[in-house]
């Protein structure tokens, strides 16, 4: 896949198998990763729970956004390149290729499951966007949303029997110029997902 390609991603599961109860029950930080790729299927699942259309009508999304302004932007970093997700269309887009698991774990106090892990959810978000309505409170309005949106994350990684860890020490400064994000976007939450190493 090359920078600027896309790849659709399998429609998601609406019903699931395990109770949100259950789900928020077993959740718990995960920091030893099997190296092991993620499906289609668990990539699809997770971005589609943290930020996929969930009502095509009126284009909104699965995490609540102050005034519906969609201010946040999803990566997944992997050992083939940063993808980013397209909610409309449900897909991935290559925005650059290569491993940049290991500079970003650099980027975060070194924390070693972010290189280890299948994958890293890089949780952006863009105030310009929430600032123009609703002024001095779209930073806060903005972390609201990037906390909605992670905790989807964390619960649909329980879901699908996968692991995940919370990730907010590293410099965003120097992880928004390793992803090289557009100018505006601020990477604000890490979640490395994967599959628990045993032992
Ligand atoms: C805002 C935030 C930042 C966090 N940053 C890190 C981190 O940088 N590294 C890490 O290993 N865990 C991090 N965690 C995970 C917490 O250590 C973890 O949630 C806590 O120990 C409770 O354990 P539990 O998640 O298993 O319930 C973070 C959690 C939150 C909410």
């Amino acid at each position: 896949m090359r920078v600027g390609d896309t790849r659709p991603l399998p429609p998601p599961d609406r019903k699931g198998r395990v109770p949100l109860e259950t789900a928020i029950a077993r959740r718990r930080s995960v920091r030893e990763f099997a190296d092991r790729p993620l499906s289609p299927e668990q990539i699809g699942q997770i971005c589609w729970s943290a930020q996929g259309i969930t009502d095509a009508k009126e284009g909104l999304r699965a995490a609540p956004s102050a005034g519906a302004l969609y201010p946040v932007e999803l990566y997944l970093v992997t050992k083939e390149g940063v993808d980013h997700y397209e909610p409309a269309g449900h897909r991935l887009r290559r925005h650059r290729s290569g491993d940049l698991r290991p500079p970003l774990r650099g980027a975060a106090l070194d924390q070693e499951m972010i290189e280890e892990a299948s994958a890293c959810v890089a949780i952006a978000m863009v105030a310009s966007r929430v600032s123009r309505r609703y002024g001095d409170r779209a930073e806060t309005y903005c972390l609201f949303e990037v906390g909605h949106v992670a905790q989807n994350v964390l619960l649909q990684v329980e879901a699908l029997g996968l692991a995940a860890v919370a990730v907010g020490a590293f410099d965003d400064r120097r992880a928004g110029r390793l992803l090289k994000l557009p100018r505006g976007q601020r990477v604000v939450y890490l979640i490395p997902v994967g599959f628990r190493r045993a032992g």
